[in-house]
């Protein structure tokens, strides 16, 4: 007998098939939802090995009314919808913002239609700390006031998450966002891992990517930051922490006698990385040399962020236990069996 139904949507992607993962060994029945725009099936068959249990993914994009409402009748009793669905490259939604306000935003009205008509009672939003923008004062907590979003990407999480806002309150649906900092690592299995779709943008699968021999070197973007050594800073976290933030979120929503129809907590370490901290953790961890070069900043970054976890560790009974180490060697361990050039 399962702990509940939980519905994950973009289930194959990297946080969603770790959470998929997590919420399995942690005792929930798992249905995925994932049109493959943005991922591989191939990442199915590592969530079987981790898992020992066939998972079950339906091929349907949210924005397609019509499947999702012949989905709706015949899933019956979901407890939870965990809703990750979305596109999430900063630099791309600069160059193609449409694509993301009718991906991001389109999808989630398509499925809080869903949640309306099928009166579904618990959804968790895969949020961003990139809602929080340029701000001053760290580390940001959940009233830190927003500032202007530096991307489209970033302003469709605000505008869901304002969407949420308002839809909870007439509806019995209790909300949260998780408001993620920087994910990084694969599972520990190296079973599943990220798979970057197209050239990646991210730091760690830029870093692995060129210690593997895929990129030639690798740019700093910015050294005249006012940080520590002029580098970028930001709140690095473990993927399998991050995937455990929304198990313990569901147990949260299920357990408790909760009065709040909408709440936000960051799901962070607390603790600020530069990028060259990074890169030189990297170097310690894996005793690879890294080829990396000093260059221009890149449009739309902010300077520095990282989060207070405090309010999910003492509301969610949540925090991240893993370190920089674990992230980089994990990250490692996947580029070498997988990715290889
Ligand atoms: C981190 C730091 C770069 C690549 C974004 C989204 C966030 C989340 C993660 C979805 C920055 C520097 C990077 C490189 C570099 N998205 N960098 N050289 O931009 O902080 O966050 O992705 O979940 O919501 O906002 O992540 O990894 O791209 O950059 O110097 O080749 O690494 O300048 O300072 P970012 P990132």
């Amino acid at each position: 007998m399962s702990k509940g139904k939980i519905l994950v949507t973009g289930a194959c992607g990297y946080i969603g098939s770790h959470t998929w993962t997590d919420l399995l060994a942690n005792g929930f029945e798992v249905i995925g939802l994932d049109n493959f725009s943005r991922s591989s099936p191939e990442i199915l068959k590592g969530i079987e090995k981790i898992s020992g249990k066939k998972p079950i993914n339906h091929k349907i994009d949210l924005r397609d009314e019509g499947a999702l409402d012949v989905f709706f009748e015949k899933e019956k009793n979901i407890d939870a919808i965990v809703h990750f669905a979305a596109f999430k490259s900063v630099g791309e939604s600069v160059q193609y913002p449409l694509r993301y306000f009718e991906n991001n935003v389109g999808g989630m009205i398509s499925l809080l239609k869903q949640v309306e008509k099928r009166d579904i009672k618990n959804f968790v939003f895969s949020s961003s700390c990139s809602v929080y923008g340029n701000v001053k004062k760290m580390p940001v907590t959940e009233e830190t006031a927003l500032a202007q979003a530096e991307s489209p990407y970033a302003r469709t999480k605000q505008i869901c998450e304002q969407m949420l806002e308002d839809f909870a309150l007439p509806n019995e649906t209790k909300i949260v966002s998780l408001r993620y900092f920087n994910p990084a690592g694969a599972h520990p299995s190296n079973c599943i891992g990220e798979y970057s779709h197209g050239k990646p943008q991210n730091l760690m699968p830029v870093m692995v990517g060129s210690a593997s021999g895929k990129f030639p070197k690798i740019e700093v973007f910015g050294t005249d930051y006012p940080t520590r050594d002029g580098s970028c800073i930001r709140d690095y976290i473990y993927i399998m922490d991050l995937a455990h933030g929304h198990t313990k979120t569901i147990e949260y929503l299920f357990n408790q006698q909760i009065k709040e129809d909408y709440q936000v907590f960051n799901l962070g370490t607390g603790t600020g990385v530069t990028v060259l901290e990074m890169l030189n953790a990297f170097e310690r961890e894996t005793e690879v040399k890294l080829n990396y070069q000093l260059g221009k900043r890149r449009e739309g970054d902010v300077i520095e962020i990282y989060a207070d976890p405090s309010k999910a560790k003492e509301k969610l009974h949540w925090e991240a236990k893993y370190t920089l180490g674990d992230m980089v060697r994990t990250a490692w361990n996947w580029e070498l069996k997988n990715n290889r050039k």
